[in-house]
């Protein structure tokens, strides 16, 4: 379940081949996928595979895992604006494949539930990516977050607003709520990759490993699913035992 490898680039290359695997095997799979700094390495990593060799993504379909309330997809930190930038406006995947929550939604709760539902009629999730929350969340599901959850509004944490706060000019601008798939959404895929690098990842990847299924750490949640990998890098994964 677990894979160590000794630097980012090579995290990024087995994750990004995983994913162009999946393209290929199935082209029409459904993607869900993962906002953040994580994730950049692995979207640039993709991208250079597919110019190397080219796939047909045209009936390919994802969904993100998650977004801001309040920040519309032109604003530069909505995750709306950093999927386009960092991998959609690259590659020739038709517009309307492509889902976000919307963080403008006027009934938030129906656009929600719709998203839940759309996740389903398109077939459910082939693959899933998820980076984790220092707290351990996974999408926007903070802790304590209900494991049978489907796509919801939550109301960020304090942790979490400040280790976003890096990406805002001002503290105050990171919005207080978002819109996530619920864990069950996340927990439905047929296959999920969790990527994690960097040493402030290796206490809470710790923590996972040794835990419980339990809702006070969202991504212990995962360890109920029959297809994990949990993708680390040495640093990452410098608090794990030997053996892992
Ligand atoms: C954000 C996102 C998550 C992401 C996590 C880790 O809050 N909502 O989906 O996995 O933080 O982000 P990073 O990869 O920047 O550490």
């Amino acid at each position: 379940m677990y894979k160590i490898f000794d630097t980012v680039e090579a995290v990024s290359r087995y994750t990004a081949q995983r994913v162009l695997d999946k393209i290929k095997s199935n082209p029409t799979a459904v993607l869900g996928l993962a906002t953040g700094s994580t994730m950049e390495p692995v979207y640039e990593q993709l991208l250079q595979y597919l110019q190397q060799a080219p796939v047909d993504l045209s009936q390919l379909t994802s969904f993100n895992l998650d977004e801001y309330i309040g920040l519309s997809a032109a604003h530069a930190q909505s995750y709306n604006y950093f999927m386009h930038q960092h991998l959609f406006s690259h590659l020739s995947m038709p517009e309307c494949n492509i889902h976000l929550p919307d963080g403008l939604a006027n009934n938030c709760e129906n656009a929600c539930e719709a998203y839940s539902e759309a996740i389903k009629a398109a077939g459910g999730l082939d693959l899933q990516l998820l980076g984790v929350g220092t707290n351990g969340h996974i999408g926007f599901n903070e802790p304590q977050t209900c494991f049978d959850s489907r796509t919801h509004v939550v109301e960020l944490s304090e942790q979490t607003r400040l280790d976003n706060g890096r990406f805002f000019d001002d503290q105050a601008e990171v919005p207080t709520h978002a819109i996530t798939m619920g864990i069950q959404d996340i927990l439905e895929a047929k296959e999920i990759i969790l990527v994690a690098t960097g040493a402030h990842k290796a206490q809470i990847i710790a923590d996972l490993y040794h835990s419980e299924m339990d809702e006070a750490l969202p991504a212990s949640a995962l360890k109920q699913h029959p297809n994990l990998t949990i993708v680390l890098d040495k640093a990452a994964a410098s608090l794990l035992p030997e053996n892992a």
